[in-house]
């Protein structure tokens, strides 16, 4: 399957009105597996066609940032053929779609340990991001080995090495400096968080991120998640009042 065959139908959502930055928590393979008397990993295959969908609409919106959250530092508690067969995915994604996102000039980063990963899928995703390094267009991030708990003890890790190593002040630390030790340095807030399959809990994913995030929780397992979902998704999300703790300008 050509990622970008399809082309995205016009939306009336003002560009302002449209997230920055979408996440997506892609829950309900296994579900999706069991309705259909299969193994977890043909539900796991049936959900790379809603990744594409995501990922080509996403760009043709001009959505500045795509995360997607693929497997958590808890999914490590699956069965060794799970896991085998979501690396095994992951793996098959890059090969087969490398070359596509590299002409659309998507950048690809990944949040989460590599280090922490099989060598085959460590090699194909230290290699994507080097390849897309220079690339401008998208950001579409891929949680892998992701757990954010994880992330924000790193993040202050590496923040105390900085102060003993190049005498950072901790009084002096703010916000947005912090938010660079993040694996997520210089992308904007999460805007809209959708998890599919009406599970509605953040499941450890970009916690620091999504402070003011709007949250969908649509109940189609995510194989079925079509580009109409996420149309209306984005729909919902521009006609949301959002107020970051101020008030309306109206004054109400
Ligand atoms: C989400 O689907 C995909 C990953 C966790 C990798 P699940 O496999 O969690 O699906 P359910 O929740 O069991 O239906
Ligand atoms: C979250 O889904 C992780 C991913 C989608 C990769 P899970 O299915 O692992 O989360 P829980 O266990 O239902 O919270
Ligand atoms: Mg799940």
């Amino acid at each position: 399957m050509k990622l970008f065959a399809k082309k995205t139908d016009e939306t009336q959502i003002p560009q302002e009105k449209l997230p920055k930055h979408v996440a997506i928590i892609m829950d309900g393979n296994g579900r999706w597996a069991k309705k259909h008397k299969a193994q977890a990993a043909f539900g796991h295959r049936a959900g790379m066609e809603p990744v594409h969908t995501v990922i080509r609409m996403s760009n043709d919106l001009h959505i500045n940032t795509l995360s997607l959250y693929a497997f958590s530092t808890e999914n490590w508690t699956r069965s060794p053929e799970e896991v085998d067969a979501l690396m095994g995915l992951l793996c098959e994604f890059f090969f087969k779609d490398i070359d596509e996102l590299i002409e659309k000039n998507v950048h690809i980063r990944v949040l989460g340990d590599k280090d922490g990963l099989p060598k085959r899928s460590r090699d194909v995703l230290y290699d994507a991001e080097k390849r897309t390094e220079s690339c401008t267009g998208m950001n579409l991030c891929l949680a892998i080995n992701y757990g954010s708990r994880q992330e924000i003890v790193r993040a202050a890790a590496l923040y105390a090495r900085d102060c003993v190593e190049k005498g950072l002040k901790p009084a002096e630390l703010t916000e947005k400096a912090f938010s660079d030790y993040l694996y997520t340095a210089g992308l904007p807030d999460v805007d809209l968080m959708i998890r599919t399959s009406g599970e509605m809990r953040l499941s450890n994913f970009l916690l620091f991120q999504n402070a003011y995030a709007e949250f969908d929780f649509p109940v189609k397992l995510w194989p079925d998640f079509s580009g109409e979902d996420y149309m209306e998704a984005l729909k919902a999300y521009a006609s949301r009042d959002r107020r970051f703790g101020g008030r309306k300008k109206s004054g109400s």
